[in-house]
């Protein structure tokens, strides 16, 4: 009985130690070092090489090494049947939660702006605005959404929610639907995107998105490259220079291409911030103890948790 690892992110080492402290039965092995194919019972991935999993005859479950399943879905030769868990782990969502925080905090407080003052040697003091007439919203409302939202209505701010579905969530003003995207976006001064990527969310982060937020908007998204289209990024963020263009600035922890290439516009751009896909890092203490909660659950036949249902895409 053995779970395969595969990641390139992800500590090997890390990770094997902390799934055989909690289940030392189980035999970790590290890809491409897979030996036997059919021992392989269990897959826990990141970005597994498509048509991987489908070498494994007796695969029982494939754990994502990240709360989101894009990259498992993604494999056009996935095997059919077998059920894909991803990763809902208490730290992950509150670090996830600290960076929407934070870079809600650096723009409602001007800090972006006065990051270049210090530059320029210039002593300008901004207006302030108070929270509560600061409306941001969460473009995705589920785990990490609702999270990072009642955190932020404890600092004051007004927050609403944007779903696909009709789903209502206690204390939180929530749109839904493709019909509802657009009065969403009118009353939405910091967009956050914590959508799973699907073929439904994908390049939802473009231009008409952006001119449906008013102006003077600024975007956080810290989901998937995949949901921006970067042209129309760049597009509505005018020359870079403040008081340009229909955005004030974006934040981005997720990319096209991650790397983001050393060319790519972005790392440069004067109202662009970019970080290398760190806003929230899976534990291995914590991820491996759920993996093994689910292993079990999956072994006495009871229900496993955080199934991702694959015609929805999480
Ligand atoms: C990281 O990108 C995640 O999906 O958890």
């Amino acid at each position: 009985m053995a779970i395969l690892f595969k990641s390139a992110w992800d500590d090997a080492g890390e990770w094997t130690r902390c799934i055989q402290a909690e289940e030392p039965e189980l035999e970790v092995r590290v890809w491409p070092e897979v030996g036997e194919a059919a021992d392989i019972e269990f897959a826990l991935v990141w970005e597994p090489p498509p048509g991987d999993l489908k070498r494994y005859p007796n695969l029982k479950a494939i754990f994502s090494l990240a709360a989101g399943v894009d990259h498992i879905l993604g494999d056009p030769e996935l095997p059919e049947g077998v059920p894909i868990v991803r990763m809902v782990d208490q730290s992950l969502t509150a670090q996830m939660s600290e960076y929407a925080i934070y870079h809600v905090l650096r723009y409602h407080r001007n800090m972006h702006l006065y990051e270049s003052f210090q530059r320029e040697r210039r002593w300008e003091q901004l207006p302030l605005h108070r929270a509560q007439d600061r409306r941001v919203g969460m473009l995705g409302i589920g785990v990490l959404g609702q999270d990072a939202g009642r955190k932020l209505q404890a600092l004051g701010f007004d927050v609403l929610g944007w779903r696909r579905a009709a789903r209502p969530i206690d204390g939180i003003e929530t749109f839904h639907g493709p019909d509802g995207l657009t009065p969403f976006l009118n009353r939405t001064d910091i967009l956050i995107c914590l959508l799973p990527l699907t073929p439904a969310t994908r390049g939802i982060l473009n231009a008409g998105t952006f001119a449906a937020l008013p102006e003077g908007a600024f975007v956080i998204n810290m989901a998937r490259g995949g949901h921006l289209v970067e042209e129309d990024l760049i597009g509505a963020l005018g020359s870079g220079q403040p008081g340009s263009g229909h955005l004030a600035g974006a934040t981005l922890d997720v990319f096209r291409e991650e790397p983001l290439p050393p060319d790519h516009p972005f790392w440069r751009h004067p109202k662009i911030t970019v970080t290398p896909h760190i806003a929230s890092l899976t534990d291995a203490r914590s991820g491996a103890q759920d993996i093994i909660d689910n292993i079990r659950r999956l072994r006495a036949g009871t229900p496993v948790r955080n199934l991702v249902d694959p015609e929805i895409g999480y």
